[in-house]
């Protein structure tokens, strides 16, 4: 049954897919559609891109633009794989046990589907020859509720993934469409943590990661991909861990599936965080033909990418590839014309770590720059 709903959904959506103008359509040739008319259109204020009736290309224009829907496509590729591995692995009555009913499992399903019309839409603007197909996968859970944690997490760092380029890509048209695609997932992840019990969206700003972080979290869960593949240009960081994270059994002792919850606290402010770290030079990912890496120089920081900003604790304690840090007190406004002085905490749900060498200051728009003061990480700070 599953699997013919997932055909059915894959041809209606190449279908439309198809409706797009195909990769092969170049700037070049766009250009030679665009409206020379120079008077403004009414109600239209001057000024934004893509404006001026030139035709939209749903292409890469750039090596930039192609390495990052790659990227995105095998995002797309690991939920699909993902969400039927959880349909198929647990019985309706392992669901049931944890809260979910048939409606919810059919919710799970339709989005399985909706990965489908993802992966098709990003594979249309590849072309036929470019577009990466499924590789195979490996998952670390055992229990419906460890799979709607980790399906919370992968979906947490695809979405992040992509906001973090999608502003930057050459193609405009191609950002609208993974723009689209993206906003379904970030209801995803809300899903997964209403599944999971848990408060659904405990931050005011959704946060964004770079490329190469992404890859460096996807990495390990790709036992092996088919030889034609397109290769993931992205750096694969050495791995971080929090060791002295809960564990999901732990954090969702008490919880059973709900719109909301008021959650108790998984971590607090001032909180101790233990960190351990590898060594770059470890084969990951796909056959194990990717080498992690870092260009930092010595351990000293320990980012905080959450809500808006880029937050930095000193790493101390440091011994080997150990140390230690505390979870920021901060809020995400100090202040606010809007409100008599309440805001929300900078620190709350699923947050990104990571070991740097410096505690440079960047933003959402250039977190790039990041990259290269980098030692460890991304780890997921399961903070609330
Ligand atoms: C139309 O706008 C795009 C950028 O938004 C620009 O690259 C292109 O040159 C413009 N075309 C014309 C005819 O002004
Ligand atoms: C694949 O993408 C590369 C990089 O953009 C491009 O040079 C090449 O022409 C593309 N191949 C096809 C078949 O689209
Ligand atoms: C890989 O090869 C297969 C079989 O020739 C082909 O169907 C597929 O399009 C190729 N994929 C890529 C990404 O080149
Ligand atoms: C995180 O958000 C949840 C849900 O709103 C709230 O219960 C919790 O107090 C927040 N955590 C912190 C540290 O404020
Ligand atoms: C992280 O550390 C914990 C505690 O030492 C350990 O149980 C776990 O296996 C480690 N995870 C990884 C991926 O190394
Ligand atoms: C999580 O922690 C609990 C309590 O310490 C333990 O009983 C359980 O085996 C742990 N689960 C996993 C998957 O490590
Ligand atoms: C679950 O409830 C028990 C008993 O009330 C409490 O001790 C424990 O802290 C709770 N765990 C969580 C994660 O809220
Ligand atoms: C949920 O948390 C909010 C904020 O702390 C609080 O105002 C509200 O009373 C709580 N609701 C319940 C049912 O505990
Ligand atoms: C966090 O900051 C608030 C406001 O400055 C303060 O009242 C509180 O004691 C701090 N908590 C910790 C654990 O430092
Ligand atoms: C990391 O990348 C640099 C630059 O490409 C290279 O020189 C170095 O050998 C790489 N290190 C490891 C451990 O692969
Ligand atoms: C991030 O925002 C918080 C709250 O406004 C602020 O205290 C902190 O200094 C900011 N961090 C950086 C690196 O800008
Ligand atoms: C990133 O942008 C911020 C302004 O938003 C600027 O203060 C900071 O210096 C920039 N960082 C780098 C590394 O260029």
């Amino acid at each position: 049954m599953r699997g013919l709903a997932l055909s059915i959904a894959a041809t209606a959506l190449a279908d439309l897919a198809g409706a797009l103008p195909a990769a092969s359509s170049s700037a070049s040739e766009a250009s030679s559609y665009t409206s020379s008319s120079s008077i403004p259109l009414p109600y239209t204020p001057s000024g934004g891109l893509d404006t001026n009736g030139s035709l939209p290309v749903y292409a890469p224009l750039t090596d930039f633009d192609y390495q990052s829907l790659n990227l995105g496509l095998y995002q797309e590729l690991i939920e699909l794989d993902l969400f039927q591995n959880g349909l198929a692995k647990f019985s309706a009555e392992d669901f049931q046990n944890e809260g979910l009913n048939a409606d919810d499992l059919y919710l799970l399903q339709f989005m399985a589907e909706q990965e489908v019309g993802h992966a098709t839409a990003i594979a249309d603007m590849l072309g036929p020859n470019n577009a990466s197909v499924a590789c195979e996968y490996s998952y670390p859970f055992q229990t419906v509720q460890e799979f709607l944690q980790f399906s919370e997490y992968i979906t947490r760092f695809g979405e992040a993934g992509t906001y973090g380029f999608l502003e930057h890509l050459n193609s405009r048209a191609a950002a609208q469409i993974v723009l689209q695609a993206i906003t379904t997932e970030a209801r995803q992840e809300m899903v997964f943590r209403q599944f999971q019990g848990i408060f659904p969206m405990p931050f005011w700003f959704t946060s964004a990661i770079t490329q190469s972080m992404q890859w460096t979290l996807m990495a390990p869960y790709i036992v092996g991909c088919p030889d034609n593949n397109t290769r993931v240009q992205f750096q694969n960081f050495p791995g971080l861990n929090i060791t002295n994270s809960p564990n999901v059994t732990q954090l969702t002792a008490n919880s059973s599936a709900a719109v909301s919850s008021n959650e108790t606290d998984w971590t607090t402010p001032g909180q101790t965080i233990h960190l351990e770290w590898e060594n770059p030079g470890k084969s990951v990912g796909p056959n194990n033909s990717y080498t992690t890496n870092t260009t930092a120089g010595e351990p000293k920081f320990v980012a905080w990418i959450s809500q808006l900003n880029v937050t930095y604790t000193p790493l101390t304690n440091v011994s080997g590839n150990s140390g230690q840090t505390t979870q920021p007190n901060l809020t995400i406004y100090s202040e606010s014309k809007y409100s008599n002085g309440s805001t929300a905490p900078l620190i709350n749900g699923t947050v990104f770590v990571l070991v740097t060498d410096d505690d440079v200051p960047v933003t959402p728009a250039n977190l790039t720059f990041l990259n290269q003061h980098v030692v460890a990480g991304p780890a997921a700070y399961f903070s609330g």
